[in-house]
């Protein structure tokens, strides 16, 4: 069945992005380290594997502003997911439209974005992207699985993905480890 899921490059000791993200930036300074794997010339095969399941898997986006507008100018014509994309935004917009992907602006919350994606995924799963976005949808009890891609790196600091998420405890089943030298892929099942 389709899912919410995430898939998340962390260093170690928690971050998805270095400090100080910006249009120059969009990973913070020292966060691009935490994409190394993906863009390794040559891939590990475990690597490429796991890159390739993840554009299989996923039919559309829900994703932050932030992660939009610090990613807009790098991705250029195209996106890491060429399928719809629905951007959390306080600022509504006209539906931009980049080569193979969509962009629909999204002010009315996360249920609203979730049955958007929904409708493009198909029988698809729906993938998150952002930090914030990600917590809020863990919050609501709306997220099914996460990936997390785990970089044998300590950043020290900027955007944390475990954190303003409550005082309540969420369980987690382990369904899947992957490893290689550069990174060990982590698959868990959110348990509702
Ligand atoms: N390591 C990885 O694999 C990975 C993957 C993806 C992204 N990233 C990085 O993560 C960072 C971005 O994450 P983030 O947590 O800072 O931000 P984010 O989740 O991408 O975006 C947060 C913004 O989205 C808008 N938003 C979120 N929820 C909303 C809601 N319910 N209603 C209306 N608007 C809403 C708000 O922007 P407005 O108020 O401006 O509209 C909010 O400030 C970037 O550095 C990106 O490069 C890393």
């Amino acid at each position: 069945m389709e899912q919410v899921i995430v898939h998340m490059s962390m260093s170690l000791d928690g971050f998805v992005a270095g400090p100080n993200v910006g249009l120059e930036r969009p990973m913070g300074e020292g966060g691009e380290r935490l994409h190394e794997w993906l863009f390794a010339e040559p891939r590990d095969p475990r690597d490429a594997e796991v890159a390739a399941e993840m554009l299989a898997e996923i039919g559309a986006v829900v994703l932050g502003n932030r992660t939009f507008t610090v990613g807009e100018a790098q991705w250029g014509g195209a996106t890491p997911f060429p399928v719809p994309c629905f951007v959390l935004t306080h600022v509504a917009r006209e539906e931009l439209v980049k080569g193979p992907t969509s962009f629909t602006f999204v002010t009315d919350g996360v249920e609203s974005a979730l049955g958007q994606a929904r409708a493009a995924a198909g029988d698809k799963h729906v993938a998150l992207m952002g930090a914030d976005v990600t917590q809020q949808f863990l919050r609501a009890g709306l997220l099914d699985e996460l990936q997390i891609n785990l970089v044998p790196v300590l950043l020290g600091g900027g955007t944390r993905l475990f954190e303003h998420l409550g005082a309540d405890h969420v369980e987690l089943e382990q369904t899947r480890v992957i490893e290689s030298p550069r990174v060990t892929h982590l698959r868990f099942r959110v348990l509702k």
